[in-house]
């Protein structure tokens, strides 16, 4: 059986959940945030130490204004509500992305940050403002600035990702097969599952059911 460290998620589906069941794409998010406490406590049961989620990428900045304030203040309130929660349950939390928000997000990530900092039991990456390829192109002018040799291991340490070692499985929700600019160098070798529900849909059942088809997957590795 597999062993689990890291699962990596593309929270994909909210907006046409939202306009199914609501006519609004504003309430699809609204109830992704409901499948995120799930899968979160979940991730605990199963004994995972890194859960890293897609909530918002470089490119989403192309959306509406108002969608955007929407996502974003509905993270604020996520924070100010839960994060003695989170702390409390061992859970620390990091941003990985571009921080260049409103003046009070800044502010509420990172005392979300510095509070959670020395919780051991989950570390939750929350990709906020994400891309992948400026992750990359970051990293590549760091080691050039740095005169540093270019190897795995120094590209590798300076990624958002430097403290976690790369996800074992990505899920992503909604009946979309791609990556949309999420962790291309760290999925190299993960194993990948695209589940067909919107990401309001998705539950425990639905990750267990994937968790347990990943520990019985062969993993070669290169190798037979
Ligand atoms: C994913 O859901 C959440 C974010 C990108 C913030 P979408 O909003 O992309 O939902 P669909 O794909 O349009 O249904
Ligand atoms: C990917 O979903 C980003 C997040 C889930 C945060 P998108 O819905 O933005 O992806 P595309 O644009 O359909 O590829
Ligand atoms: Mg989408």
């Amino acid at each position: 059986m597999n062993p689990i460290n890291h699962v990596a998620i593309i929270m994909d589906g909210n907006g046409r959940w939202g306009l199914k069941h609501k006519k609004s794409r504003n309430a699809g998010h609204k109830a992704g945030l409901n499948t995120v406490e799930k899968i979160i406590k979940e991730t605990i049961k199963q004994k995972i130490k890194f859960l890293t989620l897609y909530a918002f990428s470089t490119e989403n900045w192309k959306r509406p204004k108002r969608e955007i304030n929407y996502l974003f203040n509905l993270l604020e309130n996520f924070l100010i509500n839960k994060i003695e929660e989170l702390n409390k349950q061992n859970i620390k939390l990091k941003i990985i992305g571009i921080k260049k928000f409103t003046k009070k997000l800044n502010k509420l990530l990172i005392h979300s940050e510095k509070k959670t900092f020395k919780n051991k039991r989950l570390q939750i990456n929350l990709a906020l403002n994400y891309g992948s390829k400026y992750e990359l192109v970051n990293a590549f002018r760091c080691l050039s600035k740095n005169k540093e040799k270019i190897n795995e291991n120094s590209i590798s340490k300076y990624l958002l990702t430097n403290d976690t070692p790369d996800p074992d499985l990505l899920i992503r929700t909604g009946n979309t097969k791609r990556l949309s600019n999420f962790l291309l160098w760290q999925l190299a070798y993960s194993e990948i599952f695209f589940e067909r529900k919107l990401w309001p849909d998705f539950n425990d059942k639905d990750y267990n059911k994937i968790i347990k088809k990943f520990k019985n997957t062969k993993r070669n590795f290169g190798k037979i």
